[in-house]
């Protein structure tokens, strides 16, 4: 329908106002980079000490790059990330969060019925040509936008972690998505310093398809007592020509979160090898061992966490 279509453009022209749902280390990250390249930010979470902790997290992570970017004027690297920050309101009210968003990003919790929940809600209170992105890892799309009256203006925004430094975005479309939908998505992706791929709503899209059984893999080579996790780190960083093995990889995204995907993927998919969860994963997250975040994965960080 035309009308649909007109506003879409519209929004095709200029994304500048965004809204990220889940202010958790990607969340946070999406807000981060979105701020920095001028746009205006809105990031909710459901209470305060979550959004300071956020903020804190921002603030430093800015530290740094203004460091890196502004080697030879650190007045103006202070400046940059002074309004990088000032571009970011940190609410908790999410119904008005997206009264003026052109694109709203989801980044809570890998729980379908949660997400959904939100964007209904989300659905009632934004204007019409507002565009609707998941940032999801491991659930399908189409899904998450079955209760919402938006399926053309709905896609995945797919960032990876630390979102900062990681160059890629993955931008998915389902079979509803319309083409200025996408379009105006990687135009956005684009303009926050990004390089975009295009994938389809399929399982874990292209990095995490190949990541997850990747790095389960490993947990089995160690779970059989064939090599431990320092050397299958050494082996692939000096092998393969990976920036961290798997097992470092692991603690930095957090190992609950790795196998809350596995697990999930297990469970829609249970007849295929491929996505059977090692006990060694389950066991160390049980134990609270769950990476940098709790100063223990599989490996122990002491204070440096
Ligand atoms: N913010 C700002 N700067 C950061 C940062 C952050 N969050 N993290 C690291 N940096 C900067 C450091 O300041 C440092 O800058 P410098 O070169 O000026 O000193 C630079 O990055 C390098 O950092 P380090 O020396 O500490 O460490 P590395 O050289 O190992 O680089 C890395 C860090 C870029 C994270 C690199 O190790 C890497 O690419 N690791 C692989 C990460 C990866 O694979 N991520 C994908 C995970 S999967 C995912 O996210 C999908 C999800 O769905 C689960």
């Amino acid at each position: 329908n035309s009308t649909r279509s007109l506003s879409t453009s519209a929004t095709l022209k200029a994304i500048q106002n965004v809204t990220v749902i889940g202010a958790g280390t990607m969340g946070a990250g999406i807000a981060q980079v979105s701020a920095a390249a001028g746009n205006n930010v809105r990031l909710v979470d459901v209470n305060d000490k979550v959004l300071d902790n956020s903020r804190k997290g921002i603030e430093t992570s800015l530290g740094r790059i203004a460091k890196k970017l502004f080697k030879d004027d650190p007045a103006k690297g202070t400046e940059f990330a002074k309004q990088a920050i000032e571009r970011i309101t940190f609410m908790t009210e999410r119904e008005k969060s997206v009264e003026t968003a052109d694109l709203v990003i989801e980044a809570i919790i890998e729980n379908l019925k949660l997400k959904q929940d939100l964007f209904a809600a989300l659905d009632a209170a934004a204007p019409q040509k507002t565009i609707f992105a998941s940032n999801t890892s491991s659930i399908p799309i189409n899904e998450i936008a079955q209760p919402t009256n938006r399926k053309d203006r709905f896609g995945g925004l797919h960032f990876f972690s630390p979102v900062p430094m990681m160059k890629l975005l993955e931008v998915i479309r389902t079979a509803e998505t319309s083409d200025e939908t996408y379009k105006a998505m990687d135009a956005w992706g684009k303009s926050i310093g990004k390089v975009t791929v295009s994938c389809k709503d399929t399982p874990g899209f292209i990095v995490n398809r190949l990541l997850i059984p990747y790095m389960t893999e490993a947990v089995r080579m160690v779970e059989r007592g064939d090599a431990t996790p320092q050397d299958v780190d050494l082996a692939m960083k000096l092998g393969a020509g990976y920036p961290m093995g798997p097992f470092e990889l692991s603690d930095a995204v957090g190992v609950d979160v790795g196998l809350f995907i596995a697990e999930g993927w297990e469970k829609r998919f249970p007849n295929d090898p491929t996505f059977k969860v090692p006990e060694l994963t389950r066991k160390l997250v049980k134990e609270g061992k769950l990476g940098r975040k709790s100063g223990e994965g599989w490996y122990k960080y002491g204070d440096k966490k």
